[in-house]
């Protein structure tokens, strides 16, 4: 047994709702199938855009959406996206399966797709194959609401409104597949580049510099160094393999205990990165003014068999499921710093959200994690204070418990909590300091008999959210059991 103290009365930092965000690039189905179909598609579409998509990403809460890479963003060129599709020039999708791409989901296709799920764009910029010309006229034409010449191109393509664009990323990985540059190289592109983002309302651009891949903390320390003045945002990347091992990252079904344990501890050690990224920021930032935007996370598994390699296609088990828990509560207790996350991807690639094929779709484990957890949005993070027992494999040794608290505007408290054992259940009690009664329910999450039970097309809902059987309040201490392997999240509501 676990008991987690929770300090209800003492709010801490807040869980800004963008740290559900989601990532969308042109690489493989995500954009093309899994958003896009075309108006004359017969899967039943608004705009061209999937209708059973929309409604499965409205009920998300989806609060912020990146695009469009990636490694695409930086060989992207947003003219070739605006205007008559049929004009529109096609090009090579050099990153990803070297196929072609038509241009016919671009800047307004994509800002539609936020209006119909209620998100706000996060756009990213070309650093490595753009100008600072062409960087600063999609500014222009995405946000100048006077008079200029690219807003009245915008005009011209049906849209008299400036969108508004809050977020606006300043290149993509540019010390690998956006340019292999240095940190001192890319601070001064940093510097130049940003400049030209102009603001055309009294809301400035929010603007994120790239950031480290995992653990490059030198490039941390020469971007703060040379530029936090100049940004909002540094990103961080980081993926969990199943192995450990990049070069073989293990596959998403299938799968062995030990890799279930490997998978978890790796997923743990995006802790470690934000600590240790967040101090080089604290020396140049004390006041926690530039958030932490940690705009690639989630699982990379080899592809499925016999499809594109180019194209990232895994499912999606409720090992998928542990790991964006664990990230998330993980995010929540560095909120102080953490201030937008977006899992990649959300549709097809990676870790998505969602699955299509042809015209049909199915929710990944992943997807049901992001909408219990949907409750923490905005919401205060509370103290939990807890030892956990241990989850040995071998000679190693892991947590067996993730766990965290917030109180919603409402009075309402949520807790999540992982079980990482592949074969334990764990009996936790809360222990609500400062709440005489309250009543309490539950939705877990959990692999049926199998660890790599997943959602497919012929069974679609192996996996989704149950009740919690068995959660009893006595005054203020809550007890329930987690069963293995699982995600719950418990909701308190004070009498
Ligand atoms: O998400 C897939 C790819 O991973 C992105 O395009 C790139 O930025 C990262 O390496």
């Amino acid at each position: 047994m676990v008991k987690v103290l929770v300090h209800t009365e003492t709010r801490k930092s807040q869980i800004n709702k963008n740290i559900y965000g989601q990532f969308s690039e042109h690489l493989g189905r995500c954009v093309y199938e899994g958003i896009w179909v075309g108006e004359d598609s017969p899967i039943p579409n608004t705009d061209g855009i999937r209708n059973d998509v929309i409604e499965a990403l409205k009920q998300l809460k989806v609060p912020v959406l990146r695009w469009p890479g990636g490694c695409f963003a930086d060989e992207y060129h947003w003219e070739d996206g605006i205007g008559p599709r049929e004009n529109r020039p096609r090009m090579l999708n050099t990153h990803w399966g070297g196929v072609e791409e038509n241009n016919h989901f671009g800047t307004h296709e994509f800002m539609r797709l936020c209006e119909l799920i209620g998100a706000e764009p996060y756009i990213c910029g070309n650093v490595g194959s753009g100008t600072v010309y062409e960087m600063q006229q999609w500014v222009e034409y995405m946000n100048n609401g006077g008079q200029s010449p690219m807003a009245s191109l915008r005009a011209q393509n049906g849209q008299e409104e400036p969108w508004n664009v809050k977020y606006f990323g300043v290149g993509n990985e540019s010390w690998g597949c956006g340019g292999n540059m240095r940190p001192e190289y890319y601070a001064d592109l940093y510097r130049r580049y940003s400049t030209y983002v102009r603001n055309y309302s009294a809301e400035p651009v929010y603007k994120i510099a790239c950031g480290p891949n995992t653990a490059d903390y030198h490039w941390t320390e020469v971007l703060m160094r040379e530029a936090h003045h100049l940004m909002n945002g540094l990103s961080l990347h980081y993926y969990t393999t199943g192995t450990g091992i990049w070069e073989k990252k293990g596959s998403a079904t299938g799968f062995t205990s030990e890799e279930w344990f490997t998978t978890l501890k790796a997923t743990l050690y995006m802790e470690e990165l934000i600590v240790k990224h967040s101090a080089i920021m604290d020396k140049y930032d004390p006041d926690k003014k530039v958030g932490l935007i940690i705009d690639e996370w989630g699982t990379w598994f080899e592809v499925e068999p016999g499809t594109n390699p180019g194209f990232l296609y895994q499912q999606n088990t409720v090992r998928d499921a542990l790991v964006a828990g664990i990230n998330l509560n993980l995010f929540h207790e560095h909120s102080d710093r953490v201030t937008m996350t977006n899992i990649a991807q959300i549709v097809n690639v990676l870790q998505a959200m969602i699955l299509t094929e042809g015209a049909n779709m199915v929710l990944t484990p992943t997807y049901h994690v992001f909408d219990m957890y949907k409750v923490h949005q905005d919401a205060h993070l509370l103290e939990s204070q807890y030892v956990s027992p241990s989850y040995k494999m071998g000679d190693e040794e892991i947590p067996q418990l993730s766990l965290s608290s917030s109180v919603d505007h409402e009075g309402h408290i949520h807790v999540s909590a992982c079980n990482l054992s592949h074969a334990d259940s764990l009996n936790v009690e809360l222990d609500l300091q400062g709440i005489e009664d309250a009543v309490v329910s539950g939705q877990v999450l959990v692999s049926s008999d199998k660890l790599d039970a997943h959602n497919s097309f012929d069974n679609p809902a192996q996996v989704a959210p149950k009740e919690l059987q068995g959660i009893t309040a006595e005054k203020g201490n809550v007890s329930f059991t987690l069963p293995a392997a699982s995600v719950a999240v418990i909701k308190i509501v004070p009498k």
